[in-house]
């Protein structure tokens, strides 16, 4: 940690009057863990971290060995606006969890992050990404969900009653330093998106986290509900979170050749190439809860089968269109993800699949440009096409068996990803469904 960076933070802290500050991090579903300190405690905490009891956090540590410590990243600190009063500010900033001896922890997913990471610069490569995060307002989260408007894609006031929720959830992003491109309503009633700008995957992960944080917390301002459930409403699109992604070496984008078909390079072809291969086993971290695969189903935009093509919104990926002049705007968009997904660990999972396509040179068929949902069965038996796992059960048998999962996720959260969603699958799986009451209790 470099000495400026700590002294920006002690120096902002005392001119903006901060009192506390919060040391957020995250388990290994994604849900955001945070603790207070003083201001006092500052210094101390950027110089050696923070303990705390890392045996009550999902998938850390056993009782028998949960001395954890949270060292704060200084280059993360930013003030929480809804926390502002007279007496004074709020600090945050997001931690690596280390052991006391001052290693890693293996559990931590900012850190499995970053080893992905720092494998894509070793090859010279830094990874962008932009998510599109998907959300519903709903007026709680008691009960058969309500919707605020019946309003549609890209709707106006007066059906779009949640223009001042998204006015001032931008504004209060933009006050903690993340830069938002735009926002509409989305195709669903009482759903909607605000597009970040995108930028490296590290901070990325961390804005995802912030993001999903202050639209609840603008939403419950308002007195209404934000959830980022990917299919709350049978019947409607679910909430997916579209994510765009690029290789750069320095300033300039891996993924563009202006000599190439489509200007897409070899490196963006192979890494296309090592996502269709992995995709399947990846699916269990980008698709985690039972729910996500109500949304992964044909008729609602979601992807279904595995295959990719050049502006066409039907396939899971998609390499948006090129426009002269904007070769930094290359990308890959990977359709499947949804926002309930751990980020750390789903921008690791799309990252070690796409550098394995490039390592091992991986062969991308051609385009499929067509409805692929119109194609018959057999034709896509026929072109190899494949399909995503259809329920969490089959995801975690696909995932079970992926060396890439275990080798990116490291032995300790593969292991207890795994074990908790087999239990949940599991729950699930003895639940008697108000669906199964309708259909079966009258006729059988
Ligand atoms: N080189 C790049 N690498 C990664 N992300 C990028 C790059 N260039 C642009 N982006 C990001 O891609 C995202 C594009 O979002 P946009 O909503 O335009 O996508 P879209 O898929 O066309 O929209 P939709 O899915 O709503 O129809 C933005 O977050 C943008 O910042
Ligand atoms: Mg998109």
């Amino acid at each position: 940690m470099k000495d400026k960076d700590r002294e920006y933070v002690l120096r902002t802290a005392k001119d903006q009057n901060v009192k506390f500050v919060r040391l957020w991090f995250t388990d290994i579903l994604g849900f955001l863990k945070s603790f207070s300190i003083t201001v006092a405690e500052l210094e101390g905490a950027l110089e050696d971290g923070m303990g705390f009891d890392g045996s009550s956090i999902e998938g850390f540590a056993r009782i028998d060995e949960s001395d954890m410590i949270a060292k704060p990243d200084p280059n993360t600190f930013t003030l929480l606006p809804w926390r502002s009063t007279q007496e004074g500010n709020v600090g945050r900033m997001f931690c690596d969890i280390i052991y006391p001896d001052g290693r890693p922890y293996d559990g931590d997913p900012r850190w499995v992050l970053k080893q992905q990471l720092k494998r894509a610069a070793d090859m010279g490569y830094t990874f962008y990404v932009g998510p599109e995060l998907e959300y519903f307002y709903f007026k709680s989260s008691q009960g058969t969900p309500v919707g605020l408007d019946s309003g549609g894609y890209f709707d106006l006031t007066p059906l779009d009653v949640a223009t001042d929720l998204r006015k001032d959830t931008i504004l209060t992003l933009e006050a903690m330093g993340i830069p938002v491109e735009y926002s509409h309503h989305e195709v669903a009633h009482s759903q909607h998106e605000i597009d970040l700008r995108y930028t490296d995957a590290l901070t990325m992960a961390d804005s995802t986290m912030t993001y999903r944080l202050v639209v609840k917390e603008v939403a419950m301002k308002y007195g209404v509900y934000a959830t980022f459930m990917p299919k709350p409403i049978y019947g409607q699109n679910g909430s997916g979170m579209h994510v765009h992604q690029s290789l750069f070496k320095g300033n300039r984008n891996a993924f563009y050749d202006a000599k190439a078909k489509y200007q897409l390079s070899d490196t963006g072809k192979k890494y296309i190439a090592g996502l269709m291969a992995h995709v399947g086993e990846i699916t269990l971290a980008l698709n985690q809860w039972v729910n996500s695969y109500k949304r992964l189903v044909p008729g609602y935009e979601a992807p279904v089968y595995i295959s990719w093509a050049l502006r066409n919104r039907s396939d899971l990926i998609r390499v948006p269109g090129y426009r002269p002049g904007k070769e930094e705007a290359t990308r890959v968009e990977l359709r499947s993800p949804d926002p309930a997904c751990n980020p750390y660990l789903a921008f690791a999972l799309m990252l070690a699949a796409g550098l394995d396509g490039m390592e091992k040179n991986y062969d991308l068929r051609e385009p499929y440009e067509g409805n692929i949902y119109e194609l018959p069965e057999a034709e896509r038996t026929r072109m190899g096409i494949q399909t995503l796992p259809e329920d969490l059960y089959e995801a975690i048998k696909v995932a079970e068996k992926s060396e890439l999962m275990r080798r990116t996720l490291g032995d300790h959260v593969f292991e207890k990803l795994i074990e908790n969603k087999k239990v949940e699958w599991a729950r699930f799986k003895a639940q008697v469904t108000s669906y199964e009451l309708e259909e079966y209790l009258p006729i059988l």
